[in-house]
């Protein structure tokens, strides 16, 4: 019995994200191994190239070492070209004999993955072109492969949804949300359900808050046409730092299984009461005319490929609520934004004040565990601690699991490495099931249309800030207690 071929298709393939993740990504779970034996790589899109253009395209991003030429050569074996339109069927028909003519070289169908790297006006006819000639023959599997936007709100997001349904089952679509690939987002259940520590106190009998952060020190650097028509809210709050959310509130899920868990994510949706205006702040980024180089001295209204006076927010704080039995009245913080003073995702969990405090009054900080997603991925507690020596002083400190140093041999696979080789596995844990962005989407629609009516206009903050310092009042209004008596620093690593 020959091992089944397995053959993946790679949409837009000489756009900027097969060039830029798709093909590099493929070609490092090539290398390590990670692949099933047999596998193709069939790069598809309008443009007439050969396969010596195109791979001229993705090379200079796969960082190919000088041990790995020959290897290199190999996986540019396995690659090919189809060159075809996204809503006429002969390109689909040629793509799918290509396919059958690599089959025939096996006694068994190919196991067919179809990534989408291609603008969201084309998911419809593409995935219907696929349906109707581009199927596994039977015994082999069809995965499908898609990213955001799915839609920009809940009608939207439902007529793509219910497209996809009518041709595909639950198990062949795989929604691709990069945050669910990284390290310390995956490591959220375990910390969780694997420590006895935790999960008496992870409730709001013990927790005062949880704020979860996406910080980017850079503006959209010409990406401002696509930011433009979605927004931070939809960019990166609706989908990126609910998925944290939803990891972080969930109920104990019934077993490691994919659908207990994507059930569990969706309970906490359900929970939460659509978004109002006001519980968010808004920003949109300025130029600083002070600032070190070009792009910090441009604002958002700057960039040529935003339209004028747009009114898009480019930070927002939302303040949420689960209304359940654990987290009731316990506000979750979701901050994001573009050009702002660092780099930095994480999930801090402040614990509430000691009851009946023997310290001096305002000695004791609250206890904070925080999860830093990137850069320097960590877990650390920052708690409090008797000053070492003589005296019985209280003092601030953390207990630090920093990866870098903890884990000095391991590499960290990509976001993009570990889902792609999740779809080959057929692994469905990390990927957002249909209800789940119904129900996301739902918290977000109401306050999407709203500012959208309303032209609410975003509050104005200077690129390399902390953004509008009316986000840290409502957060400081709703109970998060910020003391600037203390500051992580990752242990360099030596
Ligand atoms: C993308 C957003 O989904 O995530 C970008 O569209 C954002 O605006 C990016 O920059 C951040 O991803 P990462 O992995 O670099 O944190």
């Amino acid at each position: 019995q020959m091992e089944p071929p397995h053959v993946f298709v790679v949409f837009g393939a000489s756009g900027d994200l097969a060039k830029k993740k798709i093909y590099p990504t493929l070609w490092w779970l090539y290398r390590d191994g990670l692949l099933p034996k047999v596998v193709y790589f069939i790069g598809y899109a309008r443009s007439d190239l050969s396969i010596e253009e195109l791979v001229k395209h993705f090379e200079p991003n796969c960082k190919v070492k000088d041990g790995e030429k020959e290897q290199f050569s190999e996986f540019v074996k396995k690659c090919t070209y189809v060159t075809g339109a996204y809503d006429k069927p002969e390109g689909f028909e040629k793509l799918d004999s290509v396919i059958a003519e690599l089959e025939q070289k096996y006694d068994g169908p190919a196991n067919r993955l179809y990534y989408l790297a291609l603008p969201p006006n084309v998911f419809a006819p593409v995935t219907s072109q696929i349906k109707e000639h581009c199927m596994a023959g039977s015994g082999g599997w069809t995965r499908i492969i898609i990213e955001k936007p799915f839609g920009r709100d809940t009608a939207t997001s439902a007529e793509l949804s219910n497209h996809l349904a009518s041709l595909f089952h639950e198990d062949q679509i795989y929604r691709i949300d990069h945050y669910l690939g990284k390290e310390m987002v995956q490591n959220l259940m375990v910390l969780r359900f694997g420590n006895r520590l935790f999960g008496p106190s992870w409730n709001r009998d013990h927790i005062a808050s949880v704020t979860i952060s996406f910080k980017e020190p850079f503006g959209t650097q010409g990406r401002g046409g696509y930011f433009d028509e979605f927004g931070i809210l939809r960019d990166v709050m609706q989908n990126h730092l609910m998925q944290i959310l939803t990891l972080v509130a969930m109920e104990k899920p019934a077993s490691l299984n994919a659908e207990d868990i994507r059930d569990e994510k969706v309970k906490v949706l359900k929970s939460i009461r659509p978004v109002r205006v006001d519980d968010v702040v808004l920003g949109q980024y300025v130029g600083d005319p002070n600032g070190k180089d070009e792009d910090a001295r441009q604002g958002y209204l700057d960039d040529p490929t935003v339209p004028k006076g747009s009114t898009t927010a480019t930070y927002a704080l939302a303040v949420l609520n689960v209304n359940n039995e654990r987290w009731d009245g316990v506000p979750f913080f979701l901050r994001c934004g573009k050009a702002l003073n660092e780099r930095k995702a994480e999930v801090r969990v402040q614990f509430r004040e000691v009851p009946g405090d023997i310290y001096p009054s305002g000695a004791l900080k609250r206890t904070e565990l925080v999860i830093r997603v990137q850069p320097n991925e960590a877990v650390y507690i920052k708690l409090m601690t008797k000053r070492p020596g003589m005296g019985f002083d209280v003092e601030e400190t953390e207990l630090d699991l920093s990866y870098n140093s903890r884990y000095t041999d391991v590499r960290l696979p990509d976001a993009y490495e570990r889902l792609i080789l999740e779809v080959f596995c057929g692994s469905q844990i990390n990927f957002v099931r249909t209800d789940e962005l119904d129900y996301a989407w739902k918290i977000f629609t109401p306050l999407l249309d709203q500012i959208e009516k309303e032209k609410i206009p975003p509050i104005e903050y200077v690129y390399g800030s902390r953004g509008p310092r009316e986000g840290d009042e409502l957060m400081q209004h709703h109970g998060f207690v910020f003391t600037g008596t203390y500051k992580w620093s990752p242990p360099q690593n030596n």
